[in-house]
């Protein structure tokens, strides 16, 4: 049986790695989510690596990391909100399987990652809701690219088995 690669993007606080976490688990695939590996491998948080090195070397990371589980089958991958804005990684993991992009309004992220611990780099904003809204709009034509979930106003349950549906019947 074919295992081709789940991948969830969207915009940082649409839900990417819970929910990831639990289709992974649902779907007996192995889960991961490049942010967290891209901390472990270098010993920092996403924020330390932005500030000692820059977003640029992020960036070289995760570019780094697609190559290598676009190689792989049988993952869930959450991935950072930004890795698809590079063309390659979205090659990349188009060939290894299904890109599902989440969605939700910029209330809802603002929200939802104003009640997160770990510190987004891009959101250190004197408005951060301004901040979403722009770069929303910036990456739009990416995102819209993908096929689309909405988050918004939909429990944990209702979204993994609607796209366990979805996965099944494509
Ligand atoms: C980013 C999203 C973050 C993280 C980094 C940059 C982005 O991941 O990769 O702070 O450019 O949207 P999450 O989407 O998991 O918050």
């Amino acid at each position: 049986m074919s295992q081709k690669n789940i991948i969830l993007t969207g915009f940082m606080g649409t839900g990417k790695s819970t929910l990831g976490r639990r289709l992974a688990l649902e779907l007996g695939y192995r889960f991961i989510d490049t942010d967290t590996e891209i901390e472990s491998r270098v010993g920092r948080t996403i924020a330390e690596l932005f500030q000692e090195q820059g977003e640029q070397i992020f960036r070289q990371r995760e570019e780094e990391l697609v190559r290598e589980l676009a190689r792989q089958q049988g993952l869930v991958i959450s991935t950072g909100g930004g890795l698809v804005m590079n063309p390659r990684n979205v090659t990349a993991l188009q060939a290894s399987g299904q890109i599902i992009c989440l969605t939700a309004s910029p209330e809802e992220i603002l929200e939802r990652v104003s009640a997160q611990q770990h510190i987004r780099p891009l959101l250190q904003e004197k408005n951060p809701l301004n901040k979403i809204k722009v770069m929303l709009q910036e990456r739009d034509p990416i995102y819209s690219s993908f096929k689309q979930f909405s988050t918004s106003k939909k429990t944990q349950e209702e979204l993994v088995s609607q796209l366990l549906e979805w996965i099944r019947n494509s």
